[in-house]
């Protein structure tokens, strides 16, 4: 199988949870200090080799169009200031010849059918693709999620996706996979179900927000129906492919943040500012008083 080539980036979610602060901002511009939440997940993506991004967008989010072109205002007015190191914050060297493309999803119709719009943009000479969800933020020391992801497509030759383990009353919140251990960390899907009664969930393994899938997920987006929600769900087209092809999940080592909840904003804030030697004294020692 052919490297991965092309990432699908979601980002036409409401982001209810967050309001005011998502009523004129997209939730995925919200940043985790000082870059947006979805820069993250397209910098991930670049960096596994990714050389077109596809947001599945909607009209209402020209601002993540705007954060991903070349300011070229911004940027002359740096260099006459001569901030010339804040040009590549603006528009890092590792987007220069990255494609980044937009589909409009005009209606909610869940992830399954997000996904289904970008088949067009998938050709021959793709094997499969990454899909990123941006409110899901990783924070690795060493390999990315993706990375992972990438490194365990090319060794098994088969779609593989990030699962971690999930206290059993948050199940109800994830797709949860029904797998049988083949290494350390890796496991053969036999079955997936998206947001289970924790009491009828298979196992406690949870799917985050990273998927390398084989071009046939496009197939199986076609045959689903509404599912739970009364969406079309991407779970439900990955049980579909595991009846074709073999599906791996991949349990993720480093810490994982949901920033589509006001908690898991918070904490990854905490996380990467503890995480940057430039600031992790400071908010150590703020965190220290205020403790009490
Ligand atoms: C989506 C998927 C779910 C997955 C989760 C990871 O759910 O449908 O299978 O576990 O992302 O964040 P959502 O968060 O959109 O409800």
């Amino acid at each position: 199988m052919r490297p991965v080539r092309k990432a699908i980036l979601p980002v036409a979610g409401l982001g209810t949870r967050f309001l005011p602060a998502t009523k004129a901002t997209p939730k995925e511009m919200l940043p985790i200090i000082d870059k947006p939440l979805v820069q993250y997940a397209a910098e991930e993506a670049i960096d596994i080799g990714v050389t077109e991004i596809i947001f599945i967008t909607s009209h209402s989010k020209r601002s993540i169009e705007d954060h991903f072109k070349k300011n070229e205002q911004l940027e002359s007015s740096l260099k006459e200031k001569g901030k010339d190191s804040s040009i590549d914050l603006i528009h890092p060297k590792k987007f220069e010849d990255i494609k980044f493309s937009y589909i409009n999803q005009s209606k909610q119709k869940g992830l399954g059918h997000a996904i289904s719009l970008a088949e067009d943009l998938i050709n021959e000479e793709d094997d499969a693709v990454a899909i990123l969800l941006p409110d899901d933020l990783f924070i690795s020391s060493s390999k990315s999620c993706l990375q992972t992801l990438s490194d365990l497509y090319e060794e098994t030759n088969s779609s593989v996706i990030a699962i971690n383990k999930v206290a059993k009353e948050e199940l109800s919140s994830y797709g949860v996979i029904d797998a049988r251990m083949i290494s350390e960390r890796v496991y053969e899907l036999n079955g997936i179900v998206e947001k289970p009664n924790p009491e009828e969930a298979p196992s406690d393994l949870a799917v985050c927000g990273r998927y390398i899938l084989t071009k046939s997920i496009f197939k199986s987006l076609n045959n689903i129906k509404r599912g739970v929600g009364g969406e079309y769900q991407l779970t439900d087209a990955i049980k579909d492919l595991i009846d074709i092809e073999k599906v791996t999940g991949s349990l993720y080592e480093g810490k994982k943040f949901d920033c589509g909840s006001k908690k898991g904003f918070v904490e990854a804030t905490i996380a990467m500012a503890l995480s940057n030697p430039d600031t992790k004294e400071d908010v150590l020692g703020f965190i220290d008083s205020i403790k009490n």
